[in-house]
């Protein structure tokens, strides 16, 4: 794990904009040079649904940069996780990438997103497909007590491009497993496939193309894609949330949102 260079975000003392909580960074985790997790503290009256993303910001200027992160805790967690990718000259990224505990981080008072166990039908099997920081909906959502209520099995899909990038959500399984609250009942129902596309690995291959050329059912033993017990949420670029959409359909199932239920539904990872 690399460590980022000393911040200068706590150097600044501009107001606090109105409508925002201002929230104290209290673990910061740096996993490859661009990618890394942090907590802040949770503000009391916050309240979320575990897979929906919130704006953040820093107080380093008078009208401060804002960007939609997926929360990567659950709706029950004490503190607020967020899952980032350092983008070089991103508005935002660019001096997120070097908080340190202590440090302020501005989070917008209104959460909101589709990746919402409200917005798909009832079904026996939830497949979360995500690449890279896509992953941060789905830390949610697999460390929620609700999601084993409502699905009989889990899938946790995650592409990367090299396997260092698979470390935080190897770390987010072996953690839930583990769990006191969700660990049993996790276990044995929470399955975890990964695959890599720019180095050598026993899956070298999109997460896309692994499901559409079946190795993913045939890997893990089970059935294909199947719109009447199926259910999938779909967390990444743009170009792989155009991918998964269409392997989606092709199975004969149907978008879903807040107020119209469906088979699937899709979010994009938001970056700078
Ligand atoms: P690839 O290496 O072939 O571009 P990124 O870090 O750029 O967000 O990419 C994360 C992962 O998503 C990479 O493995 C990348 O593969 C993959 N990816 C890129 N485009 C798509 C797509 N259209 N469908 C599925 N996976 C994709």
């Amino acid at each position: 794990m690399s460590h980022a260079p000393p911040s200068p975000v706590t150097e600044t003392t501009f107001p606090i904009p109105a409508g925002v909580f201002a929230e104290t960074v209290t673990e910061v985790v740096h996993y490859t040079d661009r990618l890394f997790r942090f907590r802040i503290t949770r503000p009391a009256s916050f309240r979320f649904r575990s897979g929906e993303f919130v704006m953040i910001g820093l107080p380093n200027a008078e009208r401060p940069v804002f960007r939609a992160y997926s929360i990567a805790s659950p709706s029950w967690d004490e503190t607020i996780e967020f899952y980032s990718i350092k983008v070089p000259d991103g508005p935002l990224t660019e001096h997120l990438q070097r908080i340190q505990p202590g440090d302020t981080v501005l989070m917008r008072k209104k959460p909101t997103g589709t990746l919402v166990l409200d917005a798909l039908l009832p079904g026996k099997r939830l497949y979360m497909l995500s690449t890279g920081t896509g992953i941060a909906p789905f830390a949610s959502l697999v460390r929620d007590p609700e999601t084993y209520e409502k699905f009989e099995q889990v899938v946790l899909l995650h592409g990367c491009r090299e396997s260092a990038e698979l470390a935080y959500g190897e770390e987010l399984v072996a953690q839930t497993l583990n769990d006191p609250l969700v660990g049993e009942m996790a276990q044995g129902r929470l399955l975890h496939y990964t695959c890599v596309t720019r180095e050598d690995h026993p899956r070298r291959l999109r997460v896309t193309e692994a499901m559409t050329g079946g190795r993913v059912f045939a890997d893990l033993g089970l059935p294909p894609l199947d719109p009447a017990h199926d259910r999938v949420m779909i967390c990444g670029s743009m170009a792989m949330l155009h991918d998964s959409k269409a392997l989606c359909e092709a199975a004969g199932m149907e978008e879903g949102s807040n107020s119209a239920p469906g088979a699937f539904v899709v979010e994009r990872a938001f970056v700078d």
